[in-house]
């Protein structure tokens, strides 16, 4: 969603921001536009629709644009349609106050109305576009910049990441945000502003979080921050350790495959995060034994995937430590004035740990009184920062929209906490948790096995392009798996798939099943296959043509009756979601890849989604 980049130094600006544009592309966008300022000191804007590489056409990488400082942007249009005119930057009456902006601006509608009767006129539908002629009708009226945004701040609702410059401040880059993210690089003798870390990394480790309601003053020397009553903050760089170039494609056609390829090692870090001669130690997370006693429920919160992720901790928790668990999407939670009792955790699962409905469940978990446990990818994001316990899931940095390697680590986060959650209030013996515990220690090398099979489903993949429906069926976790399953399809190959408790398809969906209707049936859990299995009857007897997703030892119960199977290794019920969605993920994968599709950046998607 929305990139923002900035720079002030000593280099040539314009290639510096298009490089960092080119590092956010994976966050989902339809526009860009960058802004630099001409050593006459006036500011120039280019806008294009489109792809990024329109824009570094245009501008001949860059090298067109004379000037050291400068902002840029990739937009995903929400006030507006995606054009030219409705592209960041947008500029204020004369070109006095250039801004980017992410997030969006609530009563934007209100403040133009206000702007209106002041004498300002619109050219776009944004809400940006209202942004920069507040600031501007603030700094008309009060005379300095601090003192324009501290308004702005005051004024406006909504979330908001901004950068902007002003045309007679010719020295400086202002920044400010709230509940959208920013970070500022320090390098030498120039600063850099960003969305992610990714697009600063080149150039500098040294990065500022700036939190909400904060504002950044760059310049050549360095930045300064304030709070919004414009006292001057101190703030320490965090030093960023792992490697640019965990953020590059490494010889992989897609990032969607690297990081699906990633898995093994994903789930290795992760484990080995919390797991210390085979115990599971929480030091690090803060929880401890008595609070995991004290807490009577749990209430899992997440949006997409990571909620599916949340679906099967709820199995995993209420299997293994029988505590009553309710998973909810955080999008319904943060308005339906949930009821958190006494001794209530709420886990808020989320990789970019940005996502506007997730964060805002977790305030509203907090207003409420509960504790909060975030399970997070990304180190120092909203979410990590605000939750009272943290468990870091050790994906790495996760480019491709479509999450593969965060969901799996997530997965894995999920068995831990649950495992631990169990042991500690005694509902599993210590034989059973070392039984789990082992087999989570053999995933890696099983997904790898799993990774390095996936010729045939290329193969199979390639006759599923001119595919229209798919219905992917389970019962218990491989349920769980399914609505995974179904999402990671639909988002990356635009083929229509629902996900469907294989129990319920009888209630009304059946009736879409016709001949060559495509069913994917997952069946890992050995108590609940044979339900499945007549599921499946039910569904091939009118037709449909059947894939199976089956455990080892399960197959004999499904390979007569499925038209196509595959074959996942014998592990513990609880953990074989994270081997079973080895297939789906790269059944999409190639689904995608054959239809030339854009695997990494689907249509309409964004990878962090920080407007509600
Ligand atoms: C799907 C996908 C999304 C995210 C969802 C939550 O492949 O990636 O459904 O899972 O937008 O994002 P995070 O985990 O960043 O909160």
């Amino acid at each position: 969603m929305c990139g923002i980049v900035g720079y002030i130094g000593k280099k040539q600006a314009a290639p510096v921001l298009l490089e960092g544009l080119s590092k956010l592309e994976y966050r989902g966008y339809d526009s860009a536009g960058i802004a630099v300022r001409g050593n006459g000191g006036k500011i120039d804007v280019v806008k294009t629709k489109g792809r990024l590489q329109l824009l570094i056409d245009k501008t001949e990488n860059g090298n067109a644009l004379f000037g050291t400082s400068g902002i840029g942007h990739t937009r995903w249009a929400t006030h507006g349609e995606p054009n030219e005119t409705n592209a960041h930057p947008h500029v204020s009456e004369g070109g006095k106050i250039v801004l980017v902006h992410n997030g969006i601006i609530e009563n934007y509608a209100e403040i133009k109305e206000k702007l209106l009767s002041h004498g300002y006129t619109f050219y776009s539908n944004t809400d940006t576009e209202v942004a920069t002629k507040l600031i501007a009708y603030y700094y008309e009226k009060y005379g300095g910049a601090l003192e324009a945004i501290e308004r702005f701040i005051l004024r406006v609702r909504g979330s908001y990441a901004i950068a902007v410059m002003f045309a007679d401040l010719p020295d400086r880059i202002y920044a400010a945000r709230k509940d959208s993210p920013m970070i500022i690089g320090a390098g030498e003798d120039s600063v850099y502003l960003a969305s992610d870390v990714p697009a600063i990394l080149k150039y500098t480790r040294n990065v500022y979080y700036i939190e909400n309601l904060e504002i950044a003053v760059m310049e050549t020397d360095g930045v300064r921050f304030y709070n919004v009553d414009r006292t001057e903050i101190e703030k320490m760089p965090v030093h960023i350790t792992w490697d640019a170039e965990a953020a590059e494609k490494g010889g992989y056609e897609h990032f969607m495959m690297k990081e699906i390829c990633e898995q093994p090692k994903v789930i290795t870090d992760t484990v080995n995060y919390v797991l210390k001669d085979k115990k599971i130690d929480f030091t690090e997370i803060g929880l401890s034994d008595k609070l995991i006693r004290a807490t009577k429920r749990i209430t899992i919160v997440a949006c997409g995937s990571a909620y599916h992720a949340g679906v099967v901790m709820q199995y995993v928790m209420e299997g293994l430590a029988r505590i009553p668990v309710r998973v909810e999407l955080a999008s319904e939670f943060r308005y339906r004035k949930p009821i958190l009792e006494r001794g209530e955790l709420v886990v808020v699962i989320s990789q970019s740990g940005e996502t506007a409905d997730s964060l805002a469940a977790l305030r509203e978990a907090k207003r409420l009184g509960a504790k909060t446990l975030a399970v997070v990818n990304v180190l120092g994001s909203s979410i990590a920062r605000e939750a009272d316990f943290v468990f870091y899931t050790k994906a790495g940095p996760e480019i491709a929209v479509a999450t593969t390697k965060a969901y799996t680590a997530q997965l894995i986060a999920g068995y831990l906490i649950s495992l631990k959650f169990a042991v500690v209030k005694k509902t599993i013996s210590e034989a059973a948790s070392a039984a789990i515990t082992d087999g989570i220690l053999r995933l890696p090398a099983q997904v790898e096995a799993l990774l390095s099979d996936r010729e045939r489903i290329q193969k199979f993949a390639a006759k599923m392009t001119g595919t229209k429906d798919v219905f992917f069926i389970g019962r218990g976790i491989d349920y769980a798996l399914s609505l995974e399953g179904s999402l990671k399809l639909k988002e990356i190959s635009y083929i229509h798939s629902e996900a469907y408790a294989a129990g319920e398809l009888k209630h009304g969906t059946i009736s879409l099943v016709e001949e060559g209707t495509l069913v994917c049936g997952v069946i890992t859990q050995e108590t609940l296959a044979e339900k499945t299995v007549s599921n499946i009857v039910e569904v091939k007897s009118r037709g449909a043509f059947v894939v199976a997703v089956a455990a080892q030892n399960l197959l004999p119960k499904i390979e007569k009756i499925a038209d196509f199977t595959i074959t996942i290794p014998e592990t513990a019920p609880q953990i074989a979601a994270s081997l079973a969605v080895i297939p789906l993920q790269l059944l999409s994968y190639y689904v995608s890849a054959n239809k030339g599709l854009d695997v990494d950046k689907p249509r309409n998607l964004a990878k962090s989604v920080t407007v509600e």
